[in-house]
């Protein structure tokens, strides 16, 4: 092991591209589950001489942006569309992630909205079981089905 001039380890040059499995072992994330990024546009790689995917370090930061936006339940697509606007080989800084957050945020906001109504809407119906289209608000959310006039509006008329 080669020591630097203060006696300790040497540190690995920080310019060098990463292989895939760097790449899998320092963000903790699976090698297919890269494969399947890089398919998706989430991040990129280049071949090398010997055909081997090689990866800037910028994309450790991207994956950390990427797993962050999912577990919040930002679609892929979304975090996708997000990290284009990046430049090309640049780690996302702390303004980048403060912008792509901030949009997601009020997505995020309207998914709780709509989740806690359908879920006070679903503790009327436990043990009722009944999936009126007059009284049940999941079967017929906000009676939408009155505006297309009277009668079986879900039964197709052939
Ligand atoms: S199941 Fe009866 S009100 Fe929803």
């Amino acid at each position: 092991m080669k020591k630097n001039r203060q006696g300790g380890k040497a540190c690995k040059d920080v310019t060098q591209p990463l292989t895939v499995g760097q790449v899998a072992k320092r963000s903790g994330v699976a090698v297919s589950a890269l494969h399947f990024y890089e398919q998706k546009g989430l991040i990129k790689s280049w071949r090398n001489q010997g055909n081997q995917r090689r990866y800037h370090r910028d994309v450790l930061r991207r994956i950390a942006v990427i797993k962050s936006a999912q577990q919040v339940g930002v679609p892929l697509a979304e975090i996708a569309n997000a990290l284009s606007s990046l430049p090309d080989n640049r780690a996302p800084n702390s303004g980048d992630w403060a912008r792509m957050s901030q949009a997601w945020l009020q997505d995020l906001n309207h998914r709780i909205e709509t989740l806690t109504k359908l879920r006070d809407n679903l503790s009327s119906c436990i043990g009722c079981g009944c999936l009126s289209l007059q009284n049940c608000r999941l079967r017929n959310p906000g009676d939408s089905l009155s505006e297309q006039g009277s009668g079986a509006r879900l039964i197709d008329p052939d």
